[in-house]
């Protein structure tokens, strides 16, 4: 294995977090090299962009706790950290016998296929999170979108020849999942494994800047107002217990989050956003940062 892979997502999420890392990364606590044994908790984990870069670059981070509510999502951690080599062969198999089919149908028609199977829901966990990586390699954007049942329904996405199979961020990342705790729920159940040096990140779904522009179907059940409510009260908790947090989300225009968040800090972040399908509406939009401590600006 190359010593100099970094650990990275090794999936393409909604709302990963790859291009804010170096904002997120100057919003820790100034202290936080200096703290000892740090629990680091990440309740919305997705494709888990901080979480790589901060067990990489914060060595004092001892152990971390990621959770997601999307099953198919941390039975991949879990194979990933605990099957490294099986998960390998299983894509190399896959990759294979998608690069042999020659027309672009032909393709569609195995992508179908695959995602009908996928859909059955009744796969091991090698086979399940192999159609994962696949579907997500090779459907419309990477994207991850269930309708109400469930069912994973984003469409072909016509790319020549998708890396399906990257053996070397497999080996690396799961190298770096074996002090991580892996769990699959509401992010609420992940309070009570904080210890004292706790820092937590949460990434929510977004919430949508209008009623039609964004996505956030990433599960069948909705993330709307009142469930950003009910984290608001969840941050509360963290903070009552003594931990810090940092929470990233939409800058919506009617100040939805400077009220509900209004007695912590509150910083804004340029940040690309792409998930527009339409190119013309992509660009550059603020986010919002909220934490519950005080930095020492440089
Ligand atoms: C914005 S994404 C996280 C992006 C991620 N941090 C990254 O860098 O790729 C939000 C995640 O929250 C998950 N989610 C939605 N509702 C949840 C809930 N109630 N509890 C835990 N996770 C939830 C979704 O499945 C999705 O993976």
């Amino acid at each position: 294995m190359n010593k100099n892979t970094k650990a990275k997502p090794f999936i393409k999420w909604v709302g990963g977090k790859g291009q804010l890392i170096d904002q997120l990364e100057a919003m820790l606590p100034t202290d936080f090299d200096q703290w000892e044994n740090i629990t680091y908790i990440e309740p919305f984990v997705g494709g888990g962009a901080m979480l790589f870069h901060l067990l990489q670059t914060h060595k004092n981070i001892k152990s971390a706790v990621i959770n997601d509510i999307n099953a198919d999502l941390t039975n991949c951690y879990t194979i990933v950290k605990e099957q490294p080599n099986t998960l390998i062969e299983s894509l190399q198999q896959i990759q294979t016998e998608y690069y042999s089919l020659k027309t672009e149908d032909a393709r569609k028609d195995f992508f179908l296929q695959m995602r009908n199977k996928f859909n059955t829901k009744s796969l091991d966990a090698i086979h399940n999170t192999t159609l994962f990586f696949f579907l997500n390699r090779t459907c419309f954007n990477g994207l991850y979108r269930v309708n109400k049942s469930g069912q994973f329904n984003v469409p072909f996405g016509r790319y020549k020849s998708p890396t399906i199979c990257d053996p070397e961020t497999i080996f690396t990342d799961s190298q770096l999942l074996q002090n991580v705790e892996i769990m699959t729920g509401d992010y609420q159940q992940t309070l009570c494994q904080a210890t004292k040096n706790t820092f937590f990140y949460f990434d929510p779904p977004y919430r949508p800047l209008s009623s039609t522009s964004d996505f956030n179907d990433y599960a069948k059940e909705a993330f709307n107002d009142l469930a950003q409510k009910q984290l608001k009260d969840f941050c509360d908790e963290v903070s009552a217990a003594g931990h810090k947090f940092l929470l990233s989300n939409s800058d919506c225009n009617d100040r939805f989050f400077d009220e509900l968040y209004s007695q912590y800090r509150i910083e804004r972040v340029w940040a690309a956003r792409s998930i527009n399908s339409n190119p013309e509406k992509r660009g550059k939009l603020t986010e919002i940062l909220v934490r519950n401590y005080e930095i020492a600006k440089h």
